[in-house]
């Protein structure tokens, strides 16, 4: 008698088994619209964002960069449009949908707990826990191991998952928000101006950190204002302005006074955008 097939049992950290070869879109946005009010701070954007690759969003003050980010994750409801995550049609109704659909934002202003250690930051609201004699207890050790394995394959720099995450640095507090995300199995991790506050050699870690997640198979979304770190980090790059897509090259596709002068407005393209704006006011 042959014997019962073994249980297939799957390690808990099976995330690499999901993670879809590097070119996959994992986001597939068309003709995404948002206006507030009378202002439209999206105008009919489609931009696919794909697996492996860090996209860098560029664009003056108010272009619509935070406004599309914000819609991807959930936090405004676009006006018109489709989303598609891993080829199926979503509809947020919460940031918490969008978590759920594996896109992790990381903002500027962290949402971390400054009095708590950085390993209970990242396994905040999902302890691991252990019965004994039916009274749950923290599984602490594994979940610091955990922690520090996550931090190792970020190669951040943080030697003691007990240190209260108040006393940690602006990159390292990055770092422990990216570790987060990986432990939530996000695979989308968006960055808005993660290195606006940071100082020269924590803002290479964080860019440092958003080529680690890209590698792991996550696509990266990072906005910035700093042309040189978008050419240093980012695979491709996609320029707004007044809400609309004006150009979307890879890296070897452009080069920065390219990038600029579609920031600035010195480029064709972004003459005929202000061109129609100013045409519909007149
Ligand atoms: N909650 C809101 N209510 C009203 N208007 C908004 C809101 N959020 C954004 N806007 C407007 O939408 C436009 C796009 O703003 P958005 O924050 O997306 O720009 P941005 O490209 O991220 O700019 P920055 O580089 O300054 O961060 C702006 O005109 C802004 O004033
Ligand atoms: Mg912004």
């Amino acid at each position: 008698m042959t014997p019962p097939p073994a249980p297939q049992v799957l390690p808990e950290d099976a995330v690499s088994a999901a993670v879809p070869p590097p070119g996959t879109p994992l986001v597939e946005a068309r003709g995404i619209t948002r206006r507030f009010g009378a202002l439209t701070a999206l105008a009919g954007v489609d931009l696919d964002i794909r697996a492996g690759e860090v996209l860098a969003l560029l664009g003056d003050n108010g272009a619509g960069k935070t406004t599309f980010v914000k819609v991807l994750a959930g936090a405004h409801p676009a006006s018109s449009g489709t989303l598609r995550i891993g080829g199926e049609a979503v509809q947020f109704a919460s940031p918490k949908d969008a978590a759920r659909a594996g896109i992790a934002t990381i903002y500027q202003e962290l949402a971390l707990s400054e009095n708590l250690t950085v390993a209970e930051n990242v396994f905040l609201g999902q302890e691991l826990t252990r019965r004994i004699l039916g009274v749950p207890f923290l599984r602490r050790a594994e979940m610091r191991s955990r922690v520090a394995g996550l931090l190792r394959t970020l190669d951040a720099h943080i030697h003691d998952t007990r240190a209260l995450v108040g006393g940690l640095s602006g990159g390292q507090r990055q770092a422990v928000a990216i570790a987060r995300a990986l432990h939530l199995k996000a695979r989308v991790v968006i960055m808005d101006e993660p290195t606006a506050a940071l100082a020269v050699a924590e803002t290479r870690k964080v860019l440092s950190l958003a080529r680690r997640l890209a590698e792991q198979g996550c696509a990266v979304v990072l906005i910035s204002h700093n042309i040189s770190d978008v050419f240093e980090v980012a695979d491709r790059m996609c320029v707004f302005r007044r809400g609309h897509k004006i150009a979307e090259r890879t890296r070897a596709e452009t080069d920065p006074d390219e990038i600029v002068s579609l920031i600035t407005g010195a480029h064709p393209a972004a003459r005929a955008i202000d061109e129609q704006h100013n045409n519909r006011r007149g």
